[in-house]
């Protein structure tokens, strides 16, 4: 329903706010084709994209924050989370944007799962929750434990993790 919609009015405007089920949904631009991003340090391993702000959020692994890149004004700053960002312990790696609150969920995991190419997956794991719209982290959760006793359960060590996903 949604979907047959928004294709409807593509078709007719690309920048037409409208509204479906109660929800307003503000249409972007067409996005396709390439952007540049003019930041330092920006080395992206992870992104994801918000249809209805037009941001992109991708994780700056040169420094461990989160880009975020407005496609209309064709902007971008970088949000930094304590003791994540600058921290060489961590990778800031998985990032997924939520489309029914409009946060992003982040995952930091400890920076040898990648450099290793997941040999090494010891240290430390956590998630953060970011709200584009209040520019605050909402909660940073430090799953390092929950991680070992799953290890324990399962008999051999996980981490790097590199994506999340959320239910309604
Ligand atoms: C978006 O741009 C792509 C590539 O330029 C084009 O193929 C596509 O038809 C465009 N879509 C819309 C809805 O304009
Ligand atoms: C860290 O990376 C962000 C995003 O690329 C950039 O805006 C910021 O200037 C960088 N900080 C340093 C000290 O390089
Ligand atoms: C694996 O990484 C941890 C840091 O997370 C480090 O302390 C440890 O020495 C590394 N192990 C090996 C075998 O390199
Ligand atoms: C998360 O917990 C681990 C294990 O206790 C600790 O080494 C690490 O510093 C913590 N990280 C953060 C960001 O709190």
């Amino acid at each position: 329903m949604l979907f047959i919609t928004a294709l409807a009015l593509a078709a007719t405007s690309l920048l037409h706010v409208v509204s479906v089920d109660g929800n307003v949904l503000r249409k972007c631009f067409n996005i396709s084709g390439s952007f540049s991003i003019d930041l330092p340090n920006v080395y992206p391993e992870s992104g994801d994209f918000d249809p209805a702000t037009c941001n992109a959020y991708i994780s700056s692994t040169g420094n461990n924050t989160l880009v975020i890149y407005h496609f209309p004004s064709a902007t971008s700053r970088a949000v930094q989370f304590p003791a994540i960002s600058y921290s060489a312990e961590y990778l800031l790696d998985g990032i997924d944007f939520d489309r029914f609150s409009g946060d992003v969920y982040i995952s930091a995991g400890a920076l040898p799962a990648f450099f290793t190419n997941g040999a090494n997956l010891t240290g430390p794991s956590v998630l953060i929750r970011y709200s584009p719209c209040q520019d605050c982290v909402v909660w940073m959760s430090n799953i390092t434990d929950l991680v070992a006793s799953l290890e324990a359960k399962l008999g051999h060590p996980i981490g790097g993790f590199q994506d999340q996903a959320e239910d309604r």
